[in-house]
């Protein structure tokens, strides 16, 4: 009994902060990590990484607005501030080191407007403004 109290308390402990500020970490766990995994390395070439290529892109203007455009972004029942913070966290967490050293966060008007225009090829435009994904070294296996 003892036991299973320290463990609640534990885990309270833990969880509390994050959950009462809704935290971008428990916001990515509940929306973005069920397909792309708790850790954002994603189920290539179902899923794509969230790691290292999207740090670089974040050089492209163009490319800012698109990671509140792609479906799994724009869909999720969060608001648009959660959601800004949820991608800046994203940034920082999975791509520190490809991120520009003059990288501006994300901004809440940034991803509203982004937001309401939903990719409908998200693929296409992904090509024509930076790259078309590279599975290769996932397809060899
Ligand atoms: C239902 C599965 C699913 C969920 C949930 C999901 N995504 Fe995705 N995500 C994808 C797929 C599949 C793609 C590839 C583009 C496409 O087909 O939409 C993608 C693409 C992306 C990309 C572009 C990656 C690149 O290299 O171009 C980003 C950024 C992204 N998702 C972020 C998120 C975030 C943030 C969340 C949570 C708020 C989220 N996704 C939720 C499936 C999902």
């Amino acid at each position: 009994m003892l036991k299973r109290f320290t463990l609640v308390a534990v885990v309270f402990a833990l969880l509390a902060p994050s959950v009462f500020a809704a935290s971008p970490r428990i916001n990515y766990l509940l929306y973005c990590s069920g397909c792309h995994r708790p850790l954002g390395e994603g189920n290539p070439p179902n899923v794509p990484t969230l790691h290292g290529e999207l740090g670089l892109m974040m050089s492209v203007p163009e490319m800012r607005g698109y990671l509140a455009r792609v479906p799994g972004s724009a869909h999720a029942p969060i608001t648009d501030a959660e959601l800004a913070e949820v991608l800046n966290w994203m940034l920082e967490q999975f791509n520190a080191e490809t991120l520009p050293d003059d990288f501006k966060k994300l901004t809440v008007d940034e991803v509203r407007a982004a937001r309401a225009e939903i990719l409908a090829d998200p693929n296409g435009y992904r090509a024509d403004f930076w790259k078309p994904y590279d599975f290769s070294e996932y397809e060899k296996e």
